[in-house]
């Protein structure tokens, strides 16, 4: 005889809003985590105030081998559902930019909340213990000396191992026959070398530009690193990049065609550094690289038109990623093509789940992937 109806491998986001529902439905919930406290990223996230959700949720801000898999989550608990839940726990929040909705406090309010609601489901919470082997048989899944009819995975992916992250879910997917989408860094910074490796020396430097990885385009701000590029929109445009190919950042996005040409007809004293509304050093870095020299008077209109089209497309060529260490998220993961969209469930293995980052969807920068974690957890919830 199970003690419990369900077991949650996982105390993150969508494991700990998992257990909350499944609790409050009736289900006897074990929740598991190996470490020694639940929602360690929670409480690190948003410079430890949470980004929880983002205003702007949609399925196009998603990325998975299938665009179309997260829509029934995220369309059954959406946004709009957990700042009712943030709010009926009198947390307080604001909006920062971009529809990102942090706490006005601290991070740990949202674990406290998630802990409060899994209390009221009556949910056991063991910490520090690990998952380990898996036993299945008879319709039940066995883990140390717990079983239960269902089993859900929620440990997250690979990124930030230092925290205790690990790809322990991929391994049991694949244990059960789930296929598995590569996993990859994301939301990551980017790194130069080579002739691009000068831009390092602007470790520090940010602008507000508008980076490209092919079809993908973000307008936020790009920050150098001593390892090449990270910032915003950076991060963001690392989820769409594929090693070998190229990104391109638009350092001047609010400026006219042709400003260039036009600048030197108004100021034809200046130089091309000081006509960059950019910080000096990148400027420079820049008027440098374009070898443009000298009082825009004597450079030809012809040069400063091709100035202006490589200012709008600078085409850095990343050799790689910081990688999992300093990925926001993990990109890829458990192939939903063997996930229900409405529960989570494993479509061949009955009473297996898998929510949360573990899941091969993958969210923009800026609450999205909270919001999925919250999303998935809640449709596991209610299935179980
Ligand atoms: P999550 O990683 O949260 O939880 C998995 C849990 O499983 C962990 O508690 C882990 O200890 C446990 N576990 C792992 N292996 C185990 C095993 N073998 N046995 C038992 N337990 C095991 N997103 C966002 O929307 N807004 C934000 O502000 C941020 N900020 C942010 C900052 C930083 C530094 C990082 C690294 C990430 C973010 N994110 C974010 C991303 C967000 O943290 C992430 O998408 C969610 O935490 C994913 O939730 P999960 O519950 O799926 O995994």
């Amino acid at each position: 005889m199970p003690q419990y109806d369900a077991i949650i491998l996982g105390g993150g986001a969508a494991g700990l809003m998992c257990a909350a529902i499944a609790g409050q439905r009736g289900r006897r919930v074990l929740l598991l985590d190996h470490a020694p406290e639940v929602g360690k990223k929670i409480l690190i996230s948003g410079g430890g105030r949470c980004n929880f959700t983002n205003l702007g949720i949609a399925p196009d801000r998603y990325l998975s081998a299938n665009p179309h898999f997260a829509k029934s989550a995220l369309r059954r608990y959406t946004q709009h559902d957990f700042i009712e839940l943030v709010a009926r726990h009198g947390i307080a929040w604001h909006e920062k930019t971009l529809g990102q909705l942090f706490c006005d406090g601290s991070a740990r309010q949202i674990v406290e909340m998630l802990l409060g609601e899994c209390a009221i489901g009556q949910v056991t919470i063991e910490t520090g213990r690990a998952a380990g082997e898996i036993g299945h048989a008879d319709g039940h899944f066995q883990v140390g000396a717990d079983s239960a009819p269902a089993l859900v995975l929620a440990t997250g992916g690979p990124s930030i191992p230092k925290m205790g992250a690990t790809g322990f879910a991929y391994d049991v997917a694949r244990r059960f026959g789930l296929k598995v989408v590569e996993p990859r860094p994301a939301l990551v910074p980017l790194t130069l070398a080579g002739d691009q490796a000068l831009f390092r020396e602007l470790s520090g430097v940010s602008a507000p530009v508008v980076a490209r990885a092919g079809k993908a385009a973000f307008a936020e701000a790009a920050l150098f690193t001593h390892r090449g590029l990270s910032g915003p929109a950076i991060l963001q445009v690392s989820s769409y990049w594929r090693p070998g190919a190229p990104i391109g950042i638009d350092f001047l996005p609010q400026a006219e065609p042709g400003w260039l040409v036009q600048a030197k007809r108004d100021r034809p004293r200046t130089t091309l550094r000081r006509a960059l509304a950019l910080p000096d050093r990148l400027a420079e870095a820049l008027a440098d690289t374009l070898a443009l020299s000298g009082e825009l008077a004597n450079i030809p209109d012809r040069a400063l038109a091709e100035a202006e089209r490589r200012l709008a497309d600078w085409c850095f060529h990343p050799n790689g990623t910081e990688g999992f260490a300093k990925a926001e998220v993990t990109i890829g993961g458990i192939s939903t093509a063997d996930l229900s969209s409405q529960t989570m469930e494993a479509r061949k293995v009955p009473g297996l789940y898998a929510i949360g980052e573990a899941v091969d969807v993958t969210g923009w920068l800026g609450g999205y992937n909270f919001q999925w974690a919250w999303s998935s957890g809640w449709a596991a919830g209610q299935a179980l």
